[in-house]
């Protein structure tokens, strides 16, 4: 039984939903997680825990930075145990963008820290059109027609693969 802290920033929502459920699965293998939004204050101390898993959404391009002040904070922490870092976007929906090496917004934000997080996932998020503000909602939409996704404004969709979720699951449990 492993102590596993799961770190994330959410705006909307989804990236805590999948944190959710990589808590579920690992608590059905017996670990004991702490699930936290890495805007809780006080922030849990990664040092208190076998193993770390931080998580982050993308808006306009990058992650929160709150993530990378956390990060950097913790970095020796981070490396004394296990440790991984997962990123949900909507680019991640495509094919070729879908992998942690081929994902450009994990990719840019390797280069920007210095902790190499031991495993990597990439998720894809959901969209939600009738939730955004009227700007989001058509600069999404604008993003959506340039990379042939849903333009209708009623459109909610999830486009996260949860077998990808549940098999990251079993990566952390077997880390
Ligand atoms: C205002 C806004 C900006 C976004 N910008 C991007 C982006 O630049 N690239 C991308 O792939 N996804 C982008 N997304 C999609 C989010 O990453 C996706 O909806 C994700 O599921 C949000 O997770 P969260 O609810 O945990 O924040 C954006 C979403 C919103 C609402």
């Amino acid at each position: 039984m492993s102590k596993i802290l799961i770190v994330y920033a959410t705006t909307d929502g989804h990236t805590a939903k999948i944190g959710e459920r990589l808590r579920k699965a690992l608590q059905a293998q017996g670990h004991e997680i702490t699930l936290a939004p890495v805007t809780d204050q006080p922030q849990p101390d990664p040092a208190g825990f076998d193993k770390v898993v931080i998580g982050a959404s993308i808006r306009y391009g990058h992650h929160s930075p709150l993530i990378a002040d956390f990060i950097n904070r913790h970095q020796q922490s981070l490396e004394a145990r296990p440790n991984a870092f997962f990123s949900v976007n909507l680019v991640a929906r495509k094919p070729g963008k879908d992998h942690p090496e081929t994902n450009p917004y994990l990719q840019r934000f390797l280069k920007r820290i210095a902790w190499r997080p031991q495993r990597l996932a990439v998720f894809a998020g959901k969209l939600d059109y009738p939730r955004y503000g009227f700007w989001d909602r058509r600069i999404i939409q604008l993003i959506m027609l340039i990379t042939k996704g849903p333009t209708d404004p009623q459109t909610v969709e999830e486009f996260t693969d949860w077998d990808r979720v549940e098999a990251f699951a079993q990566t952390l449990a077997e880390m």
